[in-house]
């Protein structure tokens, strides 16, 4: 049988990753397709690059509407990223008829409804494995793998730039600033780190989690989105010494009022495996009714293990592209008319326990007040540590950990806590998950 014929829109590292991997592996890949899969057409601005890297049998094009236009192109790949020309192109290679296959988690995050609706209304499939985690296959797993379960949370490392960050933070002292720049050299962190360390990137990609894990639409701009550029190696430090270790996650959760969609540094008990996950690794945590907590781990970047994901949706696309569309596995992992409007709650109504660090003055008096807001508000301790005074000093930290309670409740007893006249510095505030 002829072979599927590929379009990639993008040559970087993603793509001749899925370029290489298709070439070695090509018998293997036939084998579990039933049918070959060759890229026969690159569309990149730096024509002479992309020769360089797939050789004189495939064309080489400057254009990518020229893909667009071939009748011959079977799956359109796009690797551009962003939300600006690679909407246009994607929504183009659609309406043309083609399937599309992209890693683009920002793209789908932000315009995720129109680009599923336009692609259901003209019967091709649109695949993003690529988009969340990388090579770890979880988009399959919560589409798929679990589709018996009625899944409760899930919890993630999705950002292995913020992940190495941390880990250098804890490992070796040293401030954030320093190890961005270690990241950045190392070629971790996206084009604008920014993506990455305020927790953007992260939560495109919770966003595409959540959506499968719940059938809800896509709603990137309702994620409460919080980074690790305010996070000091002290409250690291701290953690560690009440057996915790802080991890930027991607959460999202099943509530009786809604969805709860968040990403911030959160503190996670040592003993958990997610806990142990380092450097740029990624793991995402699933908790579902059946099944019970599954792990997912692996590299979350880079060319092959992008590659090894891009060509898995290739692969589903060719058993597949013959089939009803009614018989597919749907985009989102339920019907287009069986979506959820569960809505995603304020970030006020999330329910989660907290880490507090309060700079107090070394005076009697001080831990019953702020022990006493606490008190309150209803809102229990779970563990108590105060730093020993240095010498000469007149000033400590106290680390206050609590049981769960309404984020509103906490940003109450925060607000009043911070008017005491013996709390000095502003209050850090890191939430908690114990995971279980
Ligand atoms: N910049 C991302 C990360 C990789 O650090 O995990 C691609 O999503």
């Amino acid at each position: 049988m002829k072979p599927i014929q590929v379009g990639l829109l993008g040559i970087g590292t993603v793509g001749s990753g899925t370029f290489e991997v298709l070439k070695r592996n090509q018998e293997e890949i036939q084998r579990r397709a039933g049918r070959g899969i060759q890229v026969t057409m690159v569309a990149d601005l730096d024509v002479a690059r992309a020769k360089s890297i797939v050789g004189a049998n495939v064309q080489v094009v400057d254009d990518a509407r020229k893909i667009i236009a071939n009748p011959d192109i079977d799956i359109v790949v796009e690797l551009i990223g962003g939300y600006g020309i690679a909407k246009q192109l994607v929504l183009e290679a659609i309406e043309a008829g083609k399937h599309v296959v992209t890693a683009n988690k920002a793209l789908l995050a932000v315009h995720g409804t129109e680009i599923f609706a336009a692609a259901h209304k003209k019967g091709v499939m649109v695949a993003f494995e690529a988009a969340v985690a990388g090579g770890i296959p979880i988009i399959k797993a919560l589409r798929e793998g679990l589709t018996a379960n009625r899944i409760q949370w899930l919890a993630g490392i999705i950002n292995g730039t913020t992940n190495f960050i941390l880990s250098e933070m804890r490992d070796k002292g040293l401030t954030f600033g320093d190890v961005l720049k270690q990241a950045q050299a190392l070629g971790y962190a996206e084009a604008d780190p920014t993506f990455d360390i305020e927790g953007v990137d992260a939560a495109h990609k919770v966003t595409l989690m959540s959506a499968i894990a719940f059938g809800v639409p896509v709603q990137f701009d309702k994620a409460y989105v919080e980074g690790i550029t305010k996070l000091e190696a002290q409250d690291i430090k701290y953690a560690e010494q009440l057996g915790y270790r802080i991890k930027l996650l991607g959460i999202s959760k099943r509530t009786p009022t809604g969805i709860e969609l968040r990403v911030h540094p959160c503190l996670v008990p040592a003993k958990r495996l997610i806990a142990n996950v380092e450097g740029a690794m990624n793991a995402v945590m699933v908790n579902a009714d059946a099944v019970g907590t599954t792990l997912y781990y692996g590299k979350g970047a880079g060319s092959e293990p992008t590659a090894s994901a891009v060509i898995a949706d290739l692969v589903d696309i060719t058993r597949l592209h013959t089939a009803d569309p009614l018989n597919r596995v749907p985009h989102l992992a339920f019907q287009p008319d069986a979506m959820s409007s569960l809505p995603i709650l304020p970030m006020v109504q999330v329910v989660t326990s907290y880490y507090l660090r309060l700079r107090v003055a070394d005076q009697a008096g001080v831990l019953a007040k702020v022990t006493g807001i606490l008190a309150n508000a209803d809102i229990s301790i779970d563990a108590v540590l105060q730093r020993e005074a240095g010498e000469g000093e007149s000033h400590t930290d106290l680390i206050i950990l609590t049981h769960d309670c309404v984020e509103s409740k906490m940003n109450e007893a925060i607000a009043e806590m911070q008017q005491l006249s013996t709390v000095l510095a502003p209050i850090t505030r890191i939430r908690k998950e114990e995971l279980n």
